[in-house]
């Protein structure tokens, strides 16, 4: 291996692709965003960097909750697009054909056609540099059954998530093995 010494960077990929419902009422938005991960089991907390000049940005802190939908292959359209215009200036809902549904514990709307969505609360916000990190307490989870196998559990092939290279956006590759296999 002949390896190359690089400048600082993340370099952390391939990231999954997200699509964050923010903001209630007439201002509710939807944003793509990657800069996504678990941080803590119990409770259960989600962390999100985004850039204070997102529009988004103002809707989460303004609503003090978000929810995170997972959107599937066949959605990455819609996720580009929601990635790429503004919520000032289009309604990513009617651009998107997304219908909002009601959530259980927050004001902020769930994207219906996306089959999990994760409610949040925030409870913290952390500013980095070009990001700020917002930490959200899960308070309740929907998933479509369409996407549970036999044993109740999320079935990746039937959820058919994708993920995003920095360059592009790509399927799910094989199983490679189960958990624990090297033990075994
Ligand atoms: C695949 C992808 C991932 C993105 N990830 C992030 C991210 O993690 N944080 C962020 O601030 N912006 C991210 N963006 C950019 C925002 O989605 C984009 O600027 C969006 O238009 C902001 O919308 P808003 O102004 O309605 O909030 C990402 C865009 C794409 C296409």
């Amino acid at each position: 291996m002949a390896k190359q010494i690089r400048e600082p960077g993340t370099y952390l990929y391939p990231l999954p692709v997200v699509l964050i419902s923010c903001g209630v009422g007439d201002q509710a938005n939807i944003v793509t965003l990657s800069w996504v991960g678990t941080l803590c089991s119990t409770p259960p907390m989600i962390g999100i960097g985004v850039r204070p000049s997102r529009y988004s940005h103002y809707l989460i802190q303004a609503a003090g909750e978000f929810v995170v939908n997972l959107p599937t292959a066949e959605q990455a359209h819609a996720a580009d697009t929601c990635g790429r215009v503004s919520g000032k200036d289009v309604d990513k809902w009617a651009a998107c054909g997304f219908t909002r549904a009601p959530g259980v514990q927050v004001q902020v709307p769930l994207i219906a056609e996306c089959p999990v969505n994760i409610e949040c609360r925030l409870r913290h916000t952390v500013p980095l540099g070009s990001h700020d990190l917002f930490i959200g307490e899960v308070v309740a989870v929907h998933v479509d059954e369409a996407v549970l196998d036999e044993e109740g559990r999320v079935d990746f092939a039937r959820l058919a998530p994708f993920l995003y290279t920095g360059r592009d956006y790509r399927r799910l590759g094989e199983r490679l093995a189960p958990v624990g296999f090297s033990v075994k």
